[in-house]
Order: C-alpha cells, then structure tokens, then sequence
C-alpha cells in the first residue's frame, strides 16, 4: 500500500473519483483521538501550493507567534520529504482548491493552565469554499484543531498534490479530560534534549497537554532551572507539571549538601530534623515557580522507607516533637506542601501519602495514583481530586502491557457519582527511565500512550468498548507518526516490538 493510500490510481481517478468513494461504503475516519463529533462525506479537494493561513476576525494577536508557529510546524509535517507538482494534471478545473484555513480565535488571552478551554470546530466544506475553518476558543485549542486538519490532509504520490478526502468535514470537539499527561524521567539516564523536545512534539500530535517531569532521584540531580524547553512545550499547548519527589527518592540531594542525608551511611530519606531540608526546599519551589507556571507541582512522598534512617531517638526534632517515624513522614509531606502552597501552588502527591494520613493532606492536594486499583475510588470519595496512573496498565517500562491494555484502562471505574467522577482530573501515563534512554524512549512511549490518549480525549460512549474496533485507526495513527520521523512502534505485539515480516506499515 502506498503511504498516501489514494484509492484509485492517477487520471483514472478523475473520471472514477466519485464511484470510487461510493462502491466502497463508508471510508473510515483516520483520526486519532477520535474527536467528539465528526461527519464526513465522500468529496476530494485539492490544497493550493500556497495554502495561508487567514486570521481575518479573529480576537487572538498572536503577539507571541503561537498560532503562527503553529500553522508553519503544520506545514513542515505536512510537507515532510514530499514534493507537490505545480503542473499536476490534477487541476482546480476537476476539483475545488481550498486556499487555506481560516482560523478565528475569540479570546485574546493565551495564558496556558489547567483547565484552559480546549475546545474547537473544524469545517471543511467541499463545494465553492476556499477556505477551511477552524473556530475556538483560545489558541491552545485551535492548535489541537490544526493537529486534527492535519490528519485530514494527504500526499497523493500519484498526482503529487495535496489534498483532502472525504469532505465535506464537520467537528466538533473537546477533551474529556483536562490533565493528559506523559511522565518523563531525566534522573535514572540522561535524556538529550533534543529527545525530550521531540517528544513534546509528538505529544501535541495525539493532544496530551502535560509533561510530568521526574527531574531529579536517588540516582542524580540534573536541575538547572532551564526555562527553555518549559517555554518549548507552552507554544505547544502543553503544560509542565515538575516534580521534586521528597522525602524518598533523594540520595542525589546529598551530593551538594551533605548534612541533607539523615547521615553519611543512611542517605535517604532526607533528614527530616534538619531545617536546612525545608530552606533547600523553599528554594527550588521559589526558582519553580518563577519558571513553571501550571497550577500544580508535584511534591512526590512515595517509597518513604521510614525504617531506614529516621529510626532511633537521635533526631533532634523527632524527640523535641514527639515523634515517631511515621509521624515524622506526615510531617515532612505537609511542611512541604506549606512551602508549595506558600509559593501559589496546588500539590500533587503519589498515593502512598493518601493511604497513610490521607485526611490530614491539604484540601488543594491532588492524588496521584500509581500501585493499586479502587485508589481513585475512595480518593474522590474523600473530597480530592486524583490523576490516574496504575502501574498495572499505564506504566510504559512494562513491555509486556499491551496496547489494548493501555486503551482499556478506565480512570472512572467504579466511580459513579457524577461529583466524584469530576474530581478524576484525569490521568497520565509514565515512562519512567531506568530502562531506556535516548535510543529508545520514543519507541518505548508510542504508539501505547496514544492508545491511553485516545481513552483521555474521546468521550466515553465514543471509546470502543473493544480494542479490535480501533486497530486499524491507531495502525494508521502509528503510521503518520513514523512519517512524521516518530519511532513509534508496530502494533502487533507488546510495547516496543520490532516488524514481524516485510509489508504495509499499516499491518505491523
Ligand atoms: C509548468 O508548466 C509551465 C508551462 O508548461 C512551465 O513553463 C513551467 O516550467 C512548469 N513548471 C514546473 C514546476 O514544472
Ligand atoms: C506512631 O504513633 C502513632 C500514634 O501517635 C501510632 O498510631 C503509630 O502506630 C506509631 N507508629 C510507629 C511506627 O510506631
Ligand atoms: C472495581 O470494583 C471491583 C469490585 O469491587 C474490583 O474487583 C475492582 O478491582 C475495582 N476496580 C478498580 C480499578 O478499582
């Protein structure tokens, strides 16, 4: 199959054009994630060599680029290695050209965050229209509105043109969910930048909206405060959520300042008599929140081995305050979500600090579940708000979870009061990086997380109740993206496989 897959070949199709879309019932519709609503029809146009984009009406400046970024970034992938012929015998004397988009944002505001409106219309009319249109409400949701034309428009390599098939198109859509997110891990490897930038890059194309990134672990400390890739993922609609996870996880900290550890033998958790712990703290959330600005920060607090150094009575604070050890994790989790709070954030925390003193946690805690199932269920339940990512289906390092598994994976399940199912802000899937690095990430993260993408964007009763209803999209989805120069995986197989045999990508 060719990669443009025209379904009848060159000049036979001016003439067949219309029976072909006919005699074959309805096309599919190749868009992922499958928007809220969608019509299509059975009508071809062609792109105009110059396709413009056409901002006439709309409320939005544009004063930072971001649409106009956009709409080139939009171009470039389009474009990719492919050569339109301006001479093509495909003409407008055949088909209806479509100019270029039109795109009319109303709101003038571009300040990305939680919540922000996502939302978009998309028309692509076949008949006498010279522009297609794309409506909404803020740019971040007219950027997600290019990424859907953007699945809409095709390479035909026997014409060489561009075109859109199957117009008339009308969409209207919107997220499900308002956090879709994709943990990275910079502590365990090194990940080039330039690997995390293209991962950006590829979140956008399947509309998750947050980078969780696991800055800094036991094993090393690579924080500089960059601002750069935080403003590389902004243009791109797409939130930075970090993390430093304290008290465990901290052995690097010690590196720098070593009366952090507990003492020279025990380096972790870190020491939580120390009033240094709390200033050290207080600094990196100061220097965050000059630099990322989402709601939220992620305060970690999961593995806390309590035993291992803050056993015994020679902390100071532990005997001052009467203390014992568990007492002691509490403590340090709410001091430090004082200091986060104080710096105008709301905190998410792994489970562990739920299941332990979950109704002393601030009201502004956001849950992050990860071991078990029935977490979100009895979070919610208690008032807060939960992000989803049980390891058992959304843990990208285990390549034994499929990709069905990753589609099937419910975040409401067993949640049935529409109060508590709005505390489920959504869920995240993570890539955790002890066992991958710069040459592997990208396979190891897709196509499995656009399979969990598609269960956060689509609403509910538009999700297949069975994964086969959609191997073929995501197939083609898994294409585009190694069109695209994404290494996303084959499909047939667990996470990460290489093609069984010679053949059609769309049957890897
Ligand atoms: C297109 O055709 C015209 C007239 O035949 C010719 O002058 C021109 O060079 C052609 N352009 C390309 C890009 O082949
Ligand atoms: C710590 O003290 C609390 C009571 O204040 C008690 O419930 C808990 O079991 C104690 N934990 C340990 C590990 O001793
Ligand atoms: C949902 O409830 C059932 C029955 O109580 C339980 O077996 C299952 O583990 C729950 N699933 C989740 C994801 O909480």
């Amino acid at each position: 199959m060719e990669l443009g897959g025209p379904r009848c070949a060159g000049l036979v199709l001016l003439l067949l054009l219309i029976s072909c879309g006919q005699g074959r019932g309805a096309d599919p519709i190749n868009i992922w994630p499958m928007p809220k609503s969608v019509t299509s029809g059975k009508q071809t146009l062609l792109l105009s060599n110059d396709f413009v984009l056409n901002t006439q009406g709309s409320k939005y400046p544009d004063s930072s680029g971001i649409l106009k970024d956009g709409f080139s970034r939009f171009l470039q992938v389009l474009r990719a290695s492919h050569v339109a012929d301006s001479n093509s015998s495909y003409s407008s004397a055949h088909f209806p050209v479509c100019k270029g988009l039109h795109v009319v944002i109303l709101s003038p505001n571009d300040k990305l965050q939680y919540g922000v409106d996502e939302s978009y219309k998309l028309s692509v009319t076949a008949l006498g229209a010279v522009y297609a249109y794309l409506e909404a409400n803020t740019v971040y949701g007219a950027l997600h509105g290019l990424q859907t034309f953007s699945q809409l428009c095709h390479f035909n390599f026997k014409a060489r043109v561009f075109e859109v098939r199957q117009a008339p198109w009308t969409i209207i859509d919107q997220p499900r969910f308002s956090y879709r997110g994709l943990l990275i891990d910079t502590s365990r490897h090194y990940q080039p930048l330039i690997m995390i930038k293209n991962v950006i890059d590829s979140m956008a194309y399947t509309k998750l909206n947050v980078l969780h990134w696991h800055i800094v672990d036991t094993q090393s400390f690579p924080l500089e405060i960059p601002s750069y890739p935080k403003l590389y993922a902004q243009t791109r609609g797409i939130n930075v959520l970090a993390e430093i996870d304290v008290p465990g996880h901290t052995q690097s900290w010690g590196i720098g300042y070593p009366s952090l550890w507990p003492s020279t033998d025990c380096q972790q958790p870190l020491d939580v008599s120390n009033e240094l712990t709390f200033k050290v703290i207080d600094g990196i959330l100061s220097d965050f929140s000059k630099v990322f600005n989402y709601n939220f920060v992620h305060l970690g607090g999961d593995e806390v081995n309590t035993n291992l150094c803050w056993l015994g009575s020679h902390y100071e604070l532990l005997k001052k305050k009467g203390l014992n050890e568990s007492e002691a994790y509490q403590y340090f989790v709410l001091r430090s979500q004082e200091i986060a709070l104080s710096h105008g954030y709301d905190i998410v925390n792994w489970e562990e600090t739920f299941n332990n003193f979950g109704s002393k946690l601030s009201r502004k805690t956001v849950v992050h579940n990860w071991i078990g199932s029935g977490v979100a269920e009895r979070v919610v339940a208690a008032g807060l708000r939960c992000i989803v990512s049980n390891q058992d289906k959304w843990y990208l390092h285990y390549l034994d979870t499929t990709w069905q598994e990753f589609y099937m994976n419910e975040p409401l399940t067993n949640i049935t009061n529409p109060k508590q199912q709005e505390l489920v802000i959504g869920g995240e899937v993570c890539m955790w990086g002890e066992y991958i690095d710069g040459s592997d990430i990208e396979q190891t993260i897709w196509p499995r997380a656009a399979a969990a993408a598609e269960r956060l964007w689509t609403p509910y009763d538009k999700l297949a109740k069975d994964p086969r209803r959609v191997t073929g999209r995501l197939a083609h989805f898994r294409c585009l993206l190694n069109e695209r120069g994404v290494p996303a995986a084959p499909l047939n197989g667990p996470g990460r496989v290489a093609p069984e045999e010679p053949g059609s990508c769309y049957k890897q």
